[in-house]
């Protein structure tokens, strides 16, 4: 099959990387000319500096040239296309709805170069960038109005994870492709044949709305279910004492029906996906006068979450930020990525300078570049408060309190760094629940503060 992936970001490069490995021959189109340059020495570096994901560089480097080629060139590519993928970034607005600017603007372009095609092969738009309910139902009206002939419309969401995405690419859960005609979905079979008769992986057709409303769904239900357990499992772990939020993870999840993955209580989940996707859902609701309560509620828990933990250290245990330096260890929203999308760090951050902090000492082992974009002291002089710091080490020397905020590996079983560089009266506060032997640093007189535990102090 002849593809173009428009849009080379995270989901656009994975998917025509991971599709140029099945053999089709793929295009991967995007406006940016310099990222297409860079994309096309097949350079890890230059490909890392955009997306940095496991996997993702060699594929690019070993099918390069022969079933993938960057070009920003529509015309030059668009004859004898099968399907174009749709990947492009689709901001939220202010009021929570989704921005289609970008969008239209591709699909402006795209109808515009296939209405002066010579060939008429049928060729498939399929939106698998996230967006609203209807959206391939708009994109089909752009369409007609450019006297495009012989396409279809399609929406083939995408579900894969950072950090694990050549993986999630490769062998997806499921493959969920909303189609209106038999043709078109026989085109889309064509791209996905491995995965059509696949023994694991569930092949999903139905109607491009419901495909749309597929991926919403399972994005806020994911997140519903990670704030359940910070709105509920850890706040009994707070508030009631002895009860351990780890064992009542694992007695709870040790259920087949109830799942391990969104269970574990954090300082709130971060992202590109999680938050704006809730909100659009909630803005697409409220406009067929669909309750949004339980969304609403959902969100609500996860963006409390995230520096309620600041609060608990000011109201449980006493300590006072005014001119303390804090280190905040985990800026991105995860580990194994620099992505600081919505991440909890920079509430953490700035809840932090506003309570007068003197410093912040910030350490992440992939992201301080990106913290370093995103506190850009040019638009905030607080943002000057913070330093940036080649390891976790570093970063707490000399600090009065430190933060976890995201599950780097390198931050489990922290609490001998911590004994080892600094010396208590000192606040651990720990957003990921990283130091299982915590008991150890109580013993020493530091204070040890966790999402779902009690706050725990040498006192006690
Ligand atoms: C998510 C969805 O998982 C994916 O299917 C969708 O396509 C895009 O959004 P991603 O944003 O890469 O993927 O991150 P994910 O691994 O799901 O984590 C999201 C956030 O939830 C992170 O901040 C993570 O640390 C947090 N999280 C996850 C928890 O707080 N607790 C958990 O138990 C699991």
């Amino acid at each position: 099959m002849k593809i173009i992936v428009l849009g080379t970001g995270y989901v656009g490069l994975v998917h025509a990387a991971v599709c140029s490995e099945y053999g089709h021959e793929v295009y991967a189109y995007d406006i940016d000319r310099e990222k297409i340059r860079d994309f096309s020495t097949g350079q890890a570096d230059q490909i890392e500096k955009y997306v940095n994901e496991p996997g993702l560089a060699n594929i690019i480097r070993d099918t390069l040239g022969k079933s993938l080629r960057f070009s920003d060139d529509l015309k030059a590519i668009i004859e004898g296309t099968d399907a174009i993928f749709m990947c492009l970034p689709t901001p939220p607005n202010i009021d929570g709805s989704t921005n289609l600017t970008f969008y239209d603007a591709a699909a402006q372009d795209v109808a515009e170069v296939l209405g002066q095609r010579t060939d008429k092969r049928r060729v498939v738009l399929v939106n698998k960038s996230t967006v609203p309910i209807g959206t391939a139902r708009h994109m089909e009206t752009i369409m007609k109005t450019h006297g495009v002939e012989n396409f279809g419309v399609a929406s083939n969401p995408e579900f894969l994870a950072e950090g694990t995405a050549v993986v999630d690419a490769r062998r997806p859960d499921r493959v969920v492709v909303g189609c209106d005609t038999a043709e078109d979905f026989n085109i889309l079979r064509r791209v996905y044949s491995q995965f059509v008769h696949h023994v694991r992986i569930k092949y999903i057709e139905t109607t491009p709305e419901t495909a749309e409303a597929i991926k919403y769904v399972a994005n806020t239900m994911l997140l519903t279910y990670i704030s359940f357990w910070n709105g509920v499992g850890a706040k009994i772990g707070e508030n009631i004492p002895n009860v351990n939020i780890d064992d009542l993870r694992l007695g709870v999840t040790s259920d087949d029906r109830i799942s391990t993955w969104g269970s574990f209580v954090s300082n709130g989940a971060g992202g590109s996906c999680f938050g704006k996707d809730i909100a659009s859902l909630i803005y697409q609701l409220r406009r067929v006068n669909v309750s949004t309560k339980m969304l609403e509620a959902s969100f609500e828990v996860n963006e409390f979450q995230k520096v309620y933990l600041i609060d608990r250290a000011i109201t449980e245990v006493g300590f006072k930020f005014n001119n303390k330096t804090v280190a905040v260890l985990g800026l991105a929203f995860k580990k194994h990525t620099n992505d600081m999308r919505d991440a909890s760090s920079i509430k953490v951050i700035e809840s932090l300078l506003g309570k007068g902090v003197a410093a912040i000492h910030a350490y992440d082992p992939l992201a301080n570049e990106t913290a370093r974009e995103v506190f850009d002291p040019s638009k905030n002089i607080l943002f000057e408060k913070i330093h940036y710091h080649d390891s976790a080490r570093e970063a707490i020397a000399g600090s009065h309190a430190l933060f976890i905020s995201s599950d780097c590996e390198e931050f489990r079983g922290f609490s001998r760094t911590i004994e080892d560089t600094v010396t208590p009266p000192y606040l651990v506060m720990d957003g990921r629940r990283m130091i299982p032997d915590y008991a150890e640093l109580v013993a020493k007189r530091f204070s040890y503060l966790a999402v779902g535990s009690m706050a725990m102090t040498s006192a006690q």
